[in-house]
């Protein structure tokens, strides 16, 4: 059963909310192509998206027209099968035809404030980003702004420090910076999400909601973590 509001997509699985998501992902890059002539697109961590990322990688894209950045990167050696990028990378990235000099990786390994010093000159001309995609942790975190951790508002990348999701050290693109984004799509699969979900629907003060409040998001989720 499919339920479809003004801003969420109830999916049977998570196998239905990958295809969906990079169905969208797809028609996002056509529009931003058509309109602009390119499609800059931010990759969330975790596990959730990698299912639709092994899906990209079956799919013909104008690669020479797509820039890949990531909303956040944990401290971690650049091989560590704990980073983003990695998993992102093997994945999709590497079979992607993508430029390499088009993907845009977050030197976390540098540690969080080198890092994000960095990566905030590397995205100065990028924004706004076409879309964002984003997971969302059992605590309500998106990339790596977690519950009761404030950042100074004038910057666009922030360096994490203990994080309460390990690693303790982490690099993540800002709420403005997210908030910037011409779109959002979220991904969320799995029982253990369905507190954080009924938390926002309840109004809680968490960082999806925070997101989700700035701009145009799509919500993606499966029935197991559905809470209606
Ligand atoms: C990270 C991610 C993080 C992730 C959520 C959901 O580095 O951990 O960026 O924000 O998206 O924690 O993780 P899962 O998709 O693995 O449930």
């Amino acid at each position: 059963m499919t339920r479809a509001d003004d801003q969420s997509l109830v999916l049977p699985d998570p196998a239905a909310v990958a295809r969906a998501a990079a169905a969208f992902i797809l028609q996002c890059a056509s529009d931003a192509i058509t309109a602009r002539g390119r499609f800059s697109l931010v990759l969330a961590g975790g596990r959730t998206p990698l299912a639709a990322y092994r899906l990209l990688a079956q799919a013909q894209i104008d690669a020479g027209r797509w820039h890949i950045y990531f909303g956040d990167e944990r401290c971690l050696p650049p091989e560590d099968p704990q980073r983003n990028s990695l998993a992102a990378r093997q994945a999709w990235l590497d079979a992607s035809g993508i430029p390499g000099d088009q993907i845009h990786i977050m030197p976390a390994e540098l540690g969080a404030e080198a890092a994000a010093g960095q990566y905030a000159r590397t995205i100065a001309g990028a924004q706004p980003f076409d879309l964002v995609l984003l997971g969302m942790g059992e605590d309500g975190h998106v990339a790596s702004l977690f519950p009761g951790q404030e950042h100074p508002a004038r910057l666009s990348v922030v360096p994490v420090r203990d994080a309460p999701k390990p690693p303790p050290d982490r690099v993540s693109l800002s709420y403005d910076c997210l908030c910037a984004a011409r779109q959002r799509l979220l991904l969320v699969t799995g029982a253990g999400k369905r507190d954080a979900l009924a938390a926002w629907r309840r109004g809680d003060e968490l960082p999806v909601a925070r997101v989700a409040g700035c701009g145009p998001l799509i919500l993606m989720l499966d029935e197991a973590a559905d809470i209606a």
